[in-house]
């Protein structure tokens, strides 16, 4: 039997519907809820990425503003304009879009966001807080993932996870997700000795490691939920995921396509961050 569609796009639409009331409540208290991104050079895909995430913002009802800077600007001329929008009392969420260039501290620079506008997760404090099962902004992708679990009615608690990626924007913040919910989870990466043992052996596989249908069918246990995070563009130009989709949905109970997944809930999970933290600081 094939697999049931997890469909992203129809869960992003629903809650972003959602956040257009949130956004107008807080903008009749003249609170218009803000974010700020910051792209430091020109790599194509974070310049689609950044100009998605400001026009999420503005479809929504909140303020945005993309700041763009050369790929070889100073460090410092970042750093003294995150301090600026730190005290700026009409942004609530400062993004600084990764990967940065190699002549930047690239941790410098997420500790240097204020933890309270830090709408991505990333800072040491927000990591930290999620650590401890304390979340108080959950990295995008990795929420966006838990937000289609809960749709599925997908129950994580005793369940075998394998999340295929150790990366800290969405390998390591979906692993201590798993964590707190209950399950029992194994971080795989590159250097995994016979990664198809530990994935047959999964409940739930989260793939994101960045290679074209990567994760095949007889790596999947007959009946798992197989989340895709990947986003890769092919040589004729059409995006395919870490998953390949037409064998694994054979074998899975549940599936998210790409496109249509989980990439446009990682956009979603960044205006609910960005919401949250103008409601935290309206005291609602
Ligand atoms: N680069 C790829 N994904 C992300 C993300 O979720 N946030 C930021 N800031 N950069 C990214």
């Amino acid at each position: 039997m094939a697999a049931q569609i997890l469909d992203g796009k129809a869960l992003a639409q629903e809650l972003r519907a959602g956040f257009k009331e949130r956004a107008a409540a807080l903008t009749a208290k003249g609170l218009k809820p803000g974010l700020v991104v910051i792209l430091v050079g020109e790599d194509p895909a974070s310049q689609v990425y950044v100009k998605n995430k400001v026009a999420a913002c503005e479809a929504v009802g909140m303020y945005s503003e993309k700041l763009v800077y050369p790929a070889d600007v100073a460090p410092a001329v970042v750093l003294n304009k995150i301090a600026e929008l730190n005290a700026d009392t009409k942004v609530h969420g400062i993004l600084v879009q990764l990967p940065l260039p190699a002549h930047f501290d690239e941790a410098a620079v997420l500790e240097a966001i204020a933890a309270e506008k830090d709408v991505d997760g990333f800072h040491a404090e927000n990591v930290g807080a999620l650590a401890q099962g304390q979340p108080r902004f959950i990295p995008c992708t990795p929420y966006g993932v838990m937000k289609m679990f809960a749709k599925g009615g997908v129950n994580l608690s005793g369940k075998e996870a394998v999340v295929i990626g150790r990366s800290n924007i969405v390998g390591k913040p979906m692993a201590l997700l798993l964590i707190n919910a209950g399950a029992t989870v194994t971080v795989c990466n590159s250097r995994t000795r016979n990664l198809a043992e530990h994935t047959r052996r999964a409940d739930i596989i989260v793939a994101a490691v960045g290679k074209p249908r990567f994760v095949t069918a007889d790596m999947v246990k007959p009946g798992a939920v197989v989340i895709d995070v990947g986003i890769n563009r092919l040589p004729d130009g059409k995006l395919c995921g870490d998953v390949d989709y037409e064998s694994v949905k054979e074998v899975a109970a549940w599936i998210t396509p790409v496109p249509g997944g989980v990439g446009p809930m990682t956009i979603t999970m960044l205006l609910a961050n960005t919401i949250e933290a103008a409601e935290r600081k309206a005291g609602i």
